[in-house]
């Protein structure tokens, strides 16, 4: 990553994202953090980085910020579990179908880098 980048981080609200894009930004990376706040907070994200709340699945959304990024951080998700058993269409969309847009946004962008964690709830 260079500070002529600029990198989009997904779920950049939540817990590990804000630290992402807190030592990002430390660093001088311009980043712009795409999260829907249903579990994140705006509070959590350093003075002078750019919000966009929406879904990772929302291809207008995408169509604003992925033009001339160097890449995705991918840190959104639904993350229990057991909240995973009672609402599974609620995970299967946040944490595939979601993605599965997100990869084509990516790829008609010409995005060329994705970071992706792995699961806190393999
Ligand atoms: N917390 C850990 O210890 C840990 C460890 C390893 C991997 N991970 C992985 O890192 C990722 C983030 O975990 P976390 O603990 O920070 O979770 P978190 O719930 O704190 O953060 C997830 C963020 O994504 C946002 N979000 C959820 N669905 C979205 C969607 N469809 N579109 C836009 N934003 C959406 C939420 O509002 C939230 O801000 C997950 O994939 C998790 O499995 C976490």
């Amino acid at each position: 990553m260079s500070v002529a980048d600029r990198w989009v981080v997904t779920g950049g609200a939540g817990y590990v994202g804000g630290h992402v894009v807190a030592a990002l930004h430390a660093a001088g990376v311009d980043v712009v953090v795409l999260d829907d706040l249903s579990t994140g907070r705006a509070d959590r994200l350093p003075r002078g980085v750019r919000l966009v709340r929406g879904r990772v699945g929302d291809r207008e959304v995408l169509d604003d910020v992925l033009p001339g990024a160097a890449g995705v951080v991918h840190l959104a998700a639904l993350t229990s579990a057991p909240d995973s058993v009672r609402s599974p269409l609620a995970y299967y969309r946040a944490n595939v179908t979601d993605v599965v847009v997100l990869l084509g946004a990516m790829a008609e962008h010409d995005v060329p880098r994705l970071l992706a964690s792995s699961s806190a709830a393999v």
